[in-house]
């Protein structure tokens, strides 16, 4: 007999430990519990209590690194105090950059769609690590507070090739990049010019790109012209909770968190506190997302027996409160999974069974090997950059006007000069309009007076005239504008 495979198990908050226990039943049920060992370990509101920041003990993350998988449940973020989401935590520490979400019609779960014979299957990989969600924040005076937005050229590719692989591998036929660059015209830019660029390599792929807002009244108008939508962290995963509405809502959306060396399984919803300890919460994302687990390492005949057996107990109409005929009974968390397990064997009879690959069960993922050091991924090396100027970003009571004055004035003798005066991104100086309400956060942009050479200038220059600036204002914070091969490396101000 093989040793099983070990999966970190952490069941989660609120309804994660019942949801969890329904999942494990079903499993073992279906014999998967010959091919693996769950081994718990604590993370969530338990670790949180007892004083540990992170959400997780150091046990837990060595086991967690030691099996290179995670199946977990919902977890609680402590509100408030600082204290981050433990989920948003375990995907960045681990670098599971690529967030699959999979968006599917399924029987007895009535939606607008299904009612109008239109079936949904749809894929969202949204990018997992950067965007917001890196969590830099910072406030910057009385009235201003900040969120940094980073997107790295690496942080796109990585996701990107991940949805290009597994679109070809699914056999689709085209694959939509979800952006707004066309406000954020550097972070989402690079993220789409990144998404265009790698396009190329896929000719048998239509490679789509589509604008954020346009994205989402397509979704709801015509949801089935989309395969595969690819989209920044943030967008991704307001676009997913709207897809999942699509489909009957957050009790049928699974996820799989997907790595270079660890991947983490959950569903997409939350603790869902107000039903939790009742029995009655709907474990069907939790399942759908293990069967995403056990594809990915390997095991996908038992994956593919699970799911027909759920479509089957779906289509006799066997539901949790949440969702289907509310005329019949619903039945609890425990009782529901029950019912799927007694399908197993079974297969859909109205819509088509999910096909069983040949291969035979096999688990073919291995722990991942510890790598010895923080890596640096890169994807842009040898560009030639150029300090051209500065940001100053000030908190001052003085009039537009004066700041000017002021500001050229401690400007003179420098390479620099003052060329605008902006406020939250639109400028007010040296024109502007009367209507534009200002708040107490000012950028001044400092660039290269005409003639200045800017391979003579080092970023030492810019900090110089940041000091002499800092002796008269308040500096709430500072950037160096610089080009990269000759292209600025920064934007326009508003009405510039
Ligand atoms: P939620 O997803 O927990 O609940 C939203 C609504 O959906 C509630 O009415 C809930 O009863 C219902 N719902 C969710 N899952 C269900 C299920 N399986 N069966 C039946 N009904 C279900 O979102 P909420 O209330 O915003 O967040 C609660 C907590 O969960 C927060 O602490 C949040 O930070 C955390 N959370 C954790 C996530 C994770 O672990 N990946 C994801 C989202 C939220």
């Amino acid at each position: 007999m093989t040793t099983p495979t070990r999966i970190a198990l952490a069941a989660g908050d609120g309804i994660g430990p019942e949801i969890m226990d329904a999942t494990l039943a079903l499993f073992r049920a279906a014999g998967v519990d010959k091919h693996l060992e769950f081994v718990p370990v604590e993370m969530g509101k338990s670790v949180f209590d007892k004083g540990e920041s992170r959400g997780m003990t150091d046990a837990a993350q060595k086991t967690v690194e030691s099996c290179g998988i995670l199946f977990k449940g919902p977890m609680e973020t402590p509100k408030g105090g600082g204290g981050k989401s433990i989920n948003v935590t375990a995907r960045k520490i681990w670098n599971a950059f690529a967030n699959f979400r999979v968006f599917r019609t399924l029987p007895g779960v009535e939606t607008t769609f299904s009612k109008a014979g239109i079936p949904i299957d749809l894929v969202v990989v949204r990018e997992n690590v950067e965007d917001t969600y890196g969590g830099v924040e910072h406030r910057l005076s009385n009235d201003m507070i900040q969120c940094k937005r980073l997107t790295s050229a690496p942080g796109c590719d990585q996701v990107l090739r991940y949805s290009f692989e597994t679109a070809k591998k699914l056999g689709l036929s085209r694959i939509d990049c979800g952006h707004k660059a066309n406000i954020m015209k550097l972070t989402d830019g690079l993220w789409l010019e990144r998404f265009r660029t790698m396009a190329k390599e896929y000719p048998t792929l239509t490679a789509g790109d589509v604008i954020v807002d346009a994205l989402c009244m397509n979704l709801v108008l015509k949801p089935q012209q989309y395969q595969m939508v690819v989209l920044p962290n943030l967008q991704g995963d307001i676009v997913s909770d709207l897809c999942a509405g699509l489909v009957g809502g957050l009790g049928f959306a699974p996820s799989a968190n997907i790595g270079t060396h660890i991947s983490i399984f959950e569903a997409v919803h939350g603790t869902a506190p107000d039903i939790a300890g009742k029995g009655i919460a709907n474990p069907a994302a939790l399942i759908l997302s293990g069967l995403m687990m056990l594809r990915h390492i390997g095991l996908g005949q038992s994956a593919a027996a699970i799911e027909n057996a759920l479509l089957a107990a779906l289509e006799e109409g066997a539901r949790t409160g949440d969702f289907g005929d509310k005329s019949k009974p619903a039945l609890g968390t425990n009782d529901f999974a029950k019912r799927i397990a007694d399908k197993l064997g079974s297969a859909p009879k109205h819509v088509p069974a999910v096909p069983v690959p040949a291969t035979p069960d096999a688990v073919t993922v291995k722990p991942p090997v510890k790598p010895t050091h923080q890596v640096v991924i890169r994807t842009f090396t040898k560009v030639v950059t150029r300090v051209v100027g500065c940001d100053v970003y000030l908190d001052t009571p003085l009039s537009t006007v004066s700041v000017a004055e002021e500001l050229s004035r401690i400007a003179e003798g420098t390479p620099f000069r003052l060329v605008l005066i902006s406020n939250r991104g639109t400028q007010v100086w040296p024109t502007g309009s009367a209507y534009t309400e200002c708040v107490d956060y000012w950028r001044a942009r400092f660039e290269l007076r005409d003639g200045v050479d800017s391979s003579l200038i080092d970023q030492a220059k810019a900090i110089s005239l940041l000091d002499r600036i800092a002796e008269k204002f308040t500096v709430c914070s500072y950037e160096l504008l610089r080009t990269f091969d000759g292209v600025k490396g920064f934007s326009m101000a508003q009405g510039q």
